[in-house]
This record gives C-alpha cells, structure tokens and sequence, in this order.
C-alpha cells in the first residue's frame, strides 16, 4: 500500500510563501541529495513560477557521489537554474551560495536593489542545521523529528543579500509512490505514517540493483552478485538472519531486520547511497501525475455531488481522496 502522510493544511504556508514570493529574487531549494527528486515539493515549482531557482543537493556526505553529479547536472541543465552540493561539515556555506545566488541574478547587488533569496525545503533536509551554520550560533532548533517548528527569520549574508526562510511549514506531498518510500527510509515523514517491514522491503527494492556490494560488505552475504535477482523478501530474511534478529524456533524477526535495515540506511552505515537516478524520477514522477490527475477527477466529481445535495447525491467514492491542501 502507498504511503499516505497528510500531516497539515498547505493553505496557510501556500498564501504565505505567494505573499513572501512577490519580493524574491532567487529561491533555493534544499533538498536531500539521498533522494532529491522526492525530497523537492511540487508545490514549490507552481508558487514559485518563472523565478530563478538555487537546488542545493545536501547531506551529499551520505549520497553516492557519481549519483549526486549526474543530479546536479541534470539540474544545471534546466533553465534558470543552478544546483550546487552541500552537507553540513562544510563551516562556511554562504560564500558558495552567495555565488550562485549572485551568477543567477546578476541584475540585483548593491544597496538600492539587495538580492532578496527565499530558503525552503521539507523537513529534515537540514535547513535549521544550514540556517545555524549560516548565523553562526544556535539560532534554529534541530531535532531528529520531521517538522520541528520555528518563526520566519531573515539572515543578512552581505549588505546587499537577504536570505528569508520560509514561513511555516513545507510538508512532503506525496504523489509518487516510490517517493513515499524513499521519504519515509530517509526519515522524513512521521514515523506512524507507514509500516517499517514495508518501507525497508521497498528501499532493499532500491538497493538491490544498483548497491549489491554495499549490501553483500554490510550484511556479509557470500554472493553479491546473486542480490539483484532476489526477491525483497528473501533479502530481509537472509540480513536478519546474518545479523542475529532471530526468534525461538528460528525464525527470522522481520520487524526487527526492517529496523536495522533502515537505521543503517539512515546513519549511512550502508555506504554513501542515493535512491534514484534523475531518469528514475522522471520516469515516476509521469505515472505519479496520472494518478494525480484522477484523483482530482475523482475529488471534483465528489464535491460535484456533495454540491447537488442528499436527494441526489450517491454515496461518495474516497478511497483515494484527500484534503491535504484544499
Ligand atoms: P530540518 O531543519 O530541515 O528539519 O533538518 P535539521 O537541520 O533538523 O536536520 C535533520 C537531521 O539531519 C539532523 O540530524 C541533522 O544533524 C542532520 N543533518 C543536517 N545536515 C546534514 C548533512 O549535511 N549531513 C548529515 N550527515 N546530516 C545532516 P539528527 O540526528 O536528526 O539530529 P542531531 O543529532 O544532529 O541533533
């Protein structure tokens, strides 16, 4: 089953970024460069239109970095747009996106017409962690839970450059389905969203093809090469096995296993992984909007109904309808 995780009304951070978008000269997007395609919000690309966009790939310390080039130049590719990498153990941060923010409006310095950069990002990409490292002190709270809140803040990084961070919460909004997974392996939806045997299944789907001699040196299989044709399934099985998450009688702890395979995913002790490739996501992101487009159809024809009133109506097909934004 998809991972559905609707954890509050857009309306508000929606009118509030338009609001805040009407002064903006550039927007960066954070994004974990474990999943960027996943960890960028749709909803961005709409409010923030025609202006020029900063992709900052962090947490690149945990991605695979052959994976985090061929991101950053697909990014590169697309217009108005610079993508850099980034992770935390980086202690001056501002030069590089003072730059890039700079290379991509080089109509606005000076005094009379400051650069004016909006920061955004879902929840756990890092953002506060940047924003401390930014300001020099602790300025934002980090916390190892999806969607710590703080209040809008602007960090003056030269006389002429104001960075704004977003108002209010930008929450994943998941419509692609290998995108909810890839989310919830990462840590970035809350934890009661999903069933932890179900995402670590998925995300050993992920691994499985393109990180066999990771799996095979972190969980000592004999036959590396034999990973990519096991089924997920077996796979759990085999790393529970070989990491002693066993029950009396001998049978495998699933849960367990699940939970080793995601921590270990998690604090990278797996290697340096990134869950898919640019093409992947294009690829994921065509089918996710489908099955977008039908529950909208699905959604209008609801309220359609519900408009006509009881003697009318029948009864309400929701079985793939929410209200997350609307
Ligand atoms: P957020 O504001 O976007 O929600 O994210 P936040 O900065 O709170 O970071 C979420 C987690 O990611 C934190 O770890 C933080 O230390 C970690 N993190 C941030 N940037 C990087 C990076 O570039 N590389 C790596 N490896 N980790 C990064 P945590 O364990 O949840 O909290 P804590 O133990 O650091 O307090």
């Amino acid at each position: 089953m998809a991972i559905q995780w609707f954890p509050g009304h857009m309306n508000v951070t929606k009118k509030a970024i338009t609001e805040r978008m009407k002064d903006i000269d550039v927007v960066i997007e954070l994004l974990d460069a474990r999943l960027p395609g996943s960890s960028a919000n749709p909803m961005l690309a709409e409010l923030t239109g025609s202006r020029r966009k900063l992709k900052v790939l962090n947490k690149q310390d945990l991605a695979d970095p052959v994976r985090t080039e061929a991101w950053l130049a697909w990014y590169n590719a697309q217009p108005e747009t610079r993508a850099i990498s980034l992770d935390a153990s980086d202690t001056a941060p501002a030069q590089r996106l003072i730059k890039a923010c700079r290379e991509l409006a080089p109509n606005r310095g000076g005094m009379d017409k400051p650069l004016r950069v909006l920061i955004c990002g879902i929840p756990n990409v890092g953002k506060s962690t940047l924003m401390n490292t930014l300001v020099g002190k602790k300025a934002a709270k980090t916390g190892d839970e999806a969607g710590v809140t703080r209040i809008e803040q602007r960090i003056n990084l030269a006389s002429d450059f104001y960075l704004f961070d977003t108002p209010g919460m930008l929450w994943p909004k998941i419509t692609v389905e290998r995108s909810g997974y890839h989310l919830a392996a990462s840590g970035a939806v809350g934890r009661n969203a999903y069933d932890e045997e179900e995402v670590a299944l998925e995300l050993l789907r992920s691994l499985k093809g393109p990180y066999p001699d990771l799996l095979a040196a972190r969980y000592k299989l004999d036959d590396a090469s034999a990973i990519p044709g096991m089924h997920d399934d077996v796979l759990l099985e085999l790393i529970g096995r070989k990491r002693g998450a066993v029950m009396s009688g001998g049978r495998v702890n699933l849960t367990k296993a699940a939970e080793i395979v995601l921590n270990d995913f998690r604090s990278s002790i797996t290697g340096r992984i990134t869950l898919e490739t640019p093409e992947e996501f294009e690829v994921w992101w065509a089918e996710g909007q489908v099955l977008e487009a039908e529950r909208q159809r699905k959604k209008a024809a609801r309220l359609q109904k519900k408009k006509k009133g009881p003697a009318t109506a029948a009864p309400a097909d929701t079985s793939n309808e929410t209200d997350d934004e609307e």
